[in-house]
């Protein structure tokens, strides 16, 4: 598909949105600050939900404080568009402390500064199946993606690591290797789904803050999917719709476990398992089972 190389260029080896790469080396050289927290994810992992709940800890539950766009709390590190002034790492610059940056670049990739302040990260990882079926419909809803074709197609280009981002084996299999730094916090969004108590309170730990049983409970209610879906500064309505059409699919779609059940073949089940299998082989990561 050679529209594909339209819209993405290869930088340090993977494969980003075009735009971005023409001042990435004002990404290799973004300076740090010690309180920084960087929130990383391959995307369509759960970044958004992350986002917000780090962001209510931050304000301890104070939902005013949460009235801007989570793009603007959480300033998007790598993102570059010169037509409509997008430029997170002059943003972030422009920021005051303690700074939330959001980014879903590689470990190798992260500017260096990041791991030379030691700057707590958290990374979300997702089950490749729905972050697949996810990011097909992220290609059709926003903008700066070629037509993807069949899910298939989307599929196949996924494995062999020719999307944005690049290889999510090689992404997840990265970041898995840093979770033995204290540094890092290496979260799923399936323990998530399963209990978000549970995982919420991990984030607290992390971040050295002290939960409340009222607190807890006010961030679980205020970070579900339907509260998140019906909220306008973390659906992502407030971008024009040239931006992001949500009558194509909205950005919160479903917010499920397994909806790769409604878009893979038998077929393509298959050949997608034995292809993980021999990617992740080395791997010790594994997701929680289904139902
Ligand atoms: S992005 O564009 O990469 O930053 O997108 P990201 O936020 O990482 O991923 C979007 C998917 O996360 C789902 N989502 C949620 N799931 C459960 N609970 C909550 N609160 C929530 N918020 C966002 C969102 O619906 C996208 O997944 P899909 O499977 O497409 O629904």
């Amino acid at each position: 598909n050679s529209d594909y190389d339209k819209y993405f260029k290869e930088i340090h080896g993977i494969l980003m949105y075009e735009s971005f790469v023409k001042y990435w080396d004002d990404v290799d050289a973004f300076q740090a600050r010690p309180d920084d927290l960087v929130i990383s994810t391959y995307p369509k992992s759960g970044t958004t939900w992350v986002s917000e709940i780090v962001c209510m800890i931050y304000k301890e539950g104070d939902v005013e404080k949460c009235k801007e766009a989570i793009f603007d709390r959480v300033p998007y590190l790598e993102c570059r568009d010169d037509t409509v002034t997008m430029n997170g790492v002059k943003k972030l610059n422009e920021m005051a402390s303690p700074r939330l940056v959001k980014t879903h670049l590689p470990p190798e990739l992260l500017p260096a500064s990041f791991w030379e302040k030691n700057c707590k990260m958290i990374y979300l990882c997702r089950n490749p199946k729905d972050v697949v079926v996810s990011f097909y419909y992220f290609f059709l809803m926003a903008r700066g993606h070629p037509n993807p074709g069949s899910f298939e197609e989307f599929v196949e280009k996924f494995m062999e690591g020719q999307v944005p981002y690049g290889s999510w084996y090689n992404h997840a299999k990265s970041w898995w290797e840093k979770r033995v730094n204290p540094h890092v916090l290496f979260l799923l969004y399936e323990d998530m789904k399963k209990d978000i108590r549970k995982e919420v309170m991990k984030l607290f730990q992390f971040l050295e803050r002290k939960p409340s049983e009222e607190l807890v409970n006010k961030i679980i209610q205020h970070t579900s999917f339907q509260e998140m879906k019906n909220n306008k500064y973390t659906n992502y309505t407030i971008l024009p719709s040239d931006v992001m059409n949500h009558q194509v699919s909205p950005f919160m779609r479903k917010g499920v476990i397994g909806d790769w059940k409604n878009h893979f073949t038998v077929a393509l089940n298959e050949k997608f398992d034995k292809h993980y299998e021999q990617q992740m082989k080395k791997c010790t990561l594994t997701f929680p089972t289904e139902s």
